[in-house]
């Protein structure tokens, strides 16, 4: 059963802003980047996923391809972001059955709760690798694809074209490692990591017309990430914290990533992006 519009896309975007555009997101099966995708599939774009998981990844391709007729949206599981060579490959798939890559996502990542003492060498080495030289693996994959689009800014026809809405980047972070958080040691230094990426993709790459930002959700309801840390009830009841007296959605992290890849973001490069409802000013409180 496709998703309604409202429930992943607020209505004050119009129709159409992403035409011919194409978005290739790491961790697209999952609960916050698929509503990133499913939003800007709805938009115009075209999609392609990236999964390890077969069947969750192309089941998942087909539901956002759904928000919008004629859509196309590719789900690439069984590819894993620690491998360079299945993500150029993936990348290039991409290109070729889409036409470019105008847009990425870099949102697959690992996590578990765990205090240090718990949380082997292999255990650390496995949440920075899928966060850290993940992402850095999706970068090297898609930067020629979207120098290409930043290059060439695909136009629809439109004279003058749009300024600057192609060769973006968005990285998906947290808030964890601002102040430091419990059980989370490993993904807190992930993120810091990841955080560095995006500054450094946006100062080197921004002469060639790409621009590299962040979103660092704080606590979204109904996700994946927030079902493993709820599990523990200190840092649950520190989520209850939040400014704002709720919880976060998913559509209002589609948002966020509708702005900056939108001609709205047009001169935003090398920021963070936090939307969590005030969530991280409290973490130090708990
Ligand atoms: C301690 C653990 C553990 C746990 C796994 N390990 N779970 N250690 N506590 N709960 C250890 C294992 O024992 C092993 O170490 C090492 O981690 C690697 O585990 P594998 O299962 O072999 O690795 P792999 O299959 O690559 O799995 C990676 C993973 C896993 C990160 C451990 O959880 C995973 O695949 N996650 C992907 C999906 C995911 O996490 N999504 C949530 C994203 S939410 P040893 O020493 O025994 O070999 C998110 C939100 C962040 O990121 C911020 C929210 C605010």
């Amino acid at each position: 059963m496709p998703l309604p519009k409202n429930e992943y896309l607020s209505e004050v975007w119009k129709d159409g802003i992403f035409d011919n555009k194409v978005v290739f997101c790491t961790g697209g099966a999952g609960t916050i980047c698929s509503a990133q995708v499913r939003a800007l599939v709805h938009l115009g774009a075209n999609a392609c996923i990236i999964g390890r998981n077969v069947e969750k990844t192309e089941n998942m391709a087909k539901d956002i391809a759904t928000a919008r007729k004629g859509a196309k949206v590719l789900g690439l599981g069984a590819v894993d972001v620690r491998k360079p060579e299945a993500l150029q490959e993936a990348a290039e798939k991409c290109a070729k059955e889409l036409g470019g890559i105008d847009f990425v996502i870099a949102g697959a990542a690992g996590n578990f709760l765990a205090p240090m003492n718990h949380i082997s060498s292999n255990a650390f080495k496995s949440v920075m690798d899928i966060d850290v030289l993940g992402s850095w693996n999706t970068v090297k994959a898609t930067l020629p694809y979207l120098l290409e689009s930043a290059a060439n800014h695909k136009t629809n026809g439109k004279t003058p074209p749009p300024n600057g809405t192609g060769g973006r980047i968005i990285f998906v972070s947290a808030t964890l490692h601002y102040t430091g958080t419990p059980m989370q040691s490993h993904v807190s230094v992930a993120k810091a990591g990841v955080d560095a990426m995006a500054h450094a993709v946006a100062i080197e790459q921004g002469p060639r017309g790409i621009t590299s930002n962040v979103i660092a959700p704080g606590p979204i309801a109904d996700t994946e990430g927030m079902a493993r840390l709820a599990k523990s009830d200190n840092l649950a009841e520190a989520m209850k914290k939040v400014p704002i007296g709720r919880y976060g959605s998913v559509k209002e992290i589609a948002d966020a990533t509708v702005y900056l890849f939108s001609d709205a973001g047009n001169y935003v490069n090398g920021e963070i992006l936090v939307v969590d409802g005030g969530a991280w000013h409290t973490q130090s409180d708990t």
